[in-house]
This record gives C-alpha cells, sequence and structure tokens, in this order.
C-alpha cells in the first residue's frame, strides 16, 4: 500500500514516470533535486531499504537524488538495489539489470572543491556509467568519471578510481582485475 502512495508522490512531486513492475521493499529515499534535474528509472526496480529483506542487512534506505541542476539518473531496467547511494550531481547512467549490494555509494561528484579556501562550494563532477550486467558488491565506492563495462564484478569494499573494462572482476583500494571469468563466461 505504501509503495503505491509513494510512488503516485514521485510522480506528483517531481514528475517522474513510473515504469512497470518497481517493488519498494521499505521505504525508499528518492529526490529530484534541482532546476531541470530528472530521475528515469525502467521495469522492474527492486530496491531493498529494510534490514530484513537483504542477508546481510542494509545501513540504511536507498537513497537515490540528483543534487543539482540539470543532474540525471537514469537507471534501466530489472535492476535490483539495496540500501546504497547514488547521488548526481551531473551524470549517472545506470544499464539493465544492474545489481548494486548493501550500503554500495555512487557519486559523482568531490562535493566540495578540493582547494582549502574554497571548501564550501561545489566540488568538481564526472559522469559515471555503469553498463548492462554489472554487478557491484557490497559497501563498494564508485567515484566521478568511472565506466563499469558491461557484465564485470565490482568486489565487495572496492574503490573504484578508474574505468573497468568489461567482463573483469576487480576488488581492492583502488580497485584492480582479480579475475577475467566474466570475460571468458559470457563472451564479453
Ligand atoms: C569480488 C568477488 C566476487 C571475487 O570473487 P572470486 O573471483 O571468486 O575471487 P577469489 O576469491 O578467487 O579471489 C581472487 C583474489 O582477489 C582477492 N579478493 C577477492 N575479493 C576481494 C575483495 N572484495 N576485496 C579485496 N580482495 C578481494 C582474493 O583475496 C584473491 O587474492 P589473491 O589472488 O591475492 O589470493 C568476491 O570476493 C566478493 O567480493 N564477493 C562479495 C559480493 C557481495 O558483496 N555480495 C553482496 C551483495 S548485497
Amino acid at each position: 500500500m505504501f509503495g503505491w502512495v509513494y510512488k503516485m508522490w514521485l510522480r506528483l512531486a517531481f514528475r517522474m514516470k513510473i515504469a512497470k513492475g518497481w517493488t519498494f521493499k521499505g521505504m525508499p529515499f528518492i529526490r529530484v533535486g534541482g532546476r531541470d534535474s530528472r530521475i528515469e528509472i525502467g521495469d522492474d526496480f527492486t530496491a531493498i531499504s529494510n534490514i530484513k529483506d537483504n542477508s546481510i542487512g542494509v545501513p540504511h534506505r536507498v537513497v537515490i537524488r540528483t543534487v543539482a541542476s540539470g543532474a540525471e539518473i537514469v537507471i534501466g531496467s530489472g535492476v535490483g538495489v539495496s540500501g546504497c547511494v547514488i547521488s548526481a550531481a551531473k551524470s549517472i547512467h545506470i544499464g539493465d539489470r544492474v545489481l548494486i549490494g548493501s550500503g554500495a555509494l555512487i557519486f559523482d561528484s568531490d562535493l566540495h572543491p578540493l582547494a582549502a579556501g574554497e571548501r564550501h562550494g561545489q566540488g568538481a563532477c564526472a559522469p559515471i556509467v555503469i553498463e548492462d550486467d554489472v554487478f557491484i558488491g557490497a559497501r563498494a565506492i564508485v567515484l566521478k568519471g568511472v565506466t563499469i563495462g558491461k557484465g564485470a564484478v565490482v568486489g565487495a569494499g572496492a574503490v573504484v578510481t578508474k574505468d573497468v573494462q568489461p567482463g573483469v572482476r576487480v576488488a581492492g583500494n583502488p580497485a584492480k582485475v582479480i579475475s577475467y571469468q566474466e570475460r571468458k563466461n559470457r563472451n564479453v
């Protein structure tokens, strides 16, 4: 019941298009902030914000938000997310069938400028692209300007600072390739 009310609210408050088959377990936090900003989510989207609905729990509700004028988040079909943050000051594009693990953090801006005298302004931003069939492990962090190629796997706790080629597994901080398994399995 609350899911239906929440979807209506997203449509009325942010003019979001409500696609087919969205499942919210617990209440996500979805906000379109800034002028001319948008969030688009495809069919069959699942967002888990309840500790009981994920076997490793969730640290907080799913957060999906644009935070600056003109920012966009576009999420494909069949995507599943658990207790993660997706926050765009510029652009985050997520493909189809992507899975994003509990506590993962995806944000396309430094949030604050790096120069000491300017810390309270807007930080540098660069678009993030996560291609189809990517699996992002629990507590991973994906930083600005990164593209994660089709079918890649990002290990739990990885900090992704550079592009990830399609069909590889990466892990660690900074994330490095640990295996080419998906590339072999999927022929990507
Ligand atoms: C990344 C992952 C998928 C890799 O699995 P795998 O290919 O079977 O990797 P292996 O266990 O063979 O490990 C290969 C190497 O990577 C290292 N490694 C694996 N996962 C790692 C991780 N998350 N962080 C750092 N290093 C990791 C291993 O220690 C090993 O190192 P070595 O070659 O020096 O011995 C897996 O380890 C992982 O992180 N799974 C968690 C997924 C998850 O978060 N699910 C919850 C979603 S809600």
